[in-house]
């Protein structure tokens, strides 16, 4: 009984010991888009007003960080419309944040290998990290073209490199120097996994960062996992005990 506050026990949030950064596996849109009997494209636009939704929530919960897996180094294998859907998606909503995201206070940051997208979403993704290091805030940060062992790779050669460059002595490398090659150099580690719509998998998501993590499953289908789902996920993440590999004190 000692181990769980009274929130914890009355099936309530506890604000304080949330975690700082949660990271989300988006999983379902099709499925709900199927349901109803729509197109993918319309589960994508609903997922993406999930997404919305979740940032606003965990701002005002205090947490400080929110990922996101909008498209993975797989997902090119899709459907070309179901792509030009999803990047058309992306193109609403970096305009909109560029918009409101100074007023708001809410920062945007993009993970993956974003050399491949088109010109002008690359630009659009400029101004907003242009916008996002003029301010202080929660911030949202969207995996896109993102795979967890492409960034392993893409953050071995930049080491290699340096190494050659004279800048870096491999047998100096540390667990925290690598990090530092990481798309997600400078974030914390997500504390909590959440991956809906009823798959148990990792998905090439978040390797590195993820190695002490929590995860939470449930097949709530991503377009339908709103802010009681993620209390759910949240209260589930407090029961946890977490020890790192050590033993309880
Ligand atoms: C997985 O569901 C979802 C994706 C691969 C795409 C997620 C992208 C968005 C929600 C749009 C991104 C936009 C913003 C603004 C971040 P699925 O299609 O695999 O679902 P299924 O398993 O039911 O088929």
């Amino acid at each position: 009984m000692g181990l769980f506050t009274k929130r914890q026990l009355t099936g309530q949030v506890d604000k304080n010991s949330l975690p700082r950064h949660v990271a989300v596996i988006m999983d379902g849109n099709g499925r709900w888009a199927q349901k109803r009997g729509l197109p993918r494209s319309a589960g994508h636009k609903a997922g993406a007003e999930s997404f919305r939704r979740l940032g606003t929530y965990c701002k005002k919960l205090g947490i400080d960080y929110l990922t996101v897996y909008a498209f993975s180094t797989e997902n090119w294998k899709r459907p070309p419309e179901e792509i030009d859907g999803i990047m058309q998606l992306l193109r609403r909503y970096l305009h909109e944040c560029i918009d409101t995201m100074e007023r708001d206070g809410n920062r945007l940051r993009f993970l993956g290998d974003l050399s491949v997208l088109d010109d002008d979403l690359k630009e659009l993704i400029r101004e907003t990290n242009e916008i996002s290091a003029r301010i202080e805030g929660f911030q949202a940060n969207v995996c896109l073209n993102y795979g967890g062992r492409d960034e392993i790779v893409h953050a071995a050669r930049a080491f290699a490199r340096d190494c050659a460059a004279g800048e870096k002595r491999s047998d100096a490398l540390t667990e925290e120097m690598f990090s530092q090659y990481l798309y997600s150099n400078g974030l914390p580690d997500p504390e909590l996994l959440i991956r809906p719509g009823g798959e148990k998998r990792i998905s090439n998501y978040l390797l590195w960062q993820c190695a002490y993590s929590e995860f939470y499953f449930c097949d709530t289908l991503w377009p339908d996992f709103d802010e009681r789902e993620f209390d759910k996920a949240l209260i589930a993440y407090q029961h946890r005990e977490r020890r790192f590999g050590g033993v309880k004190p």
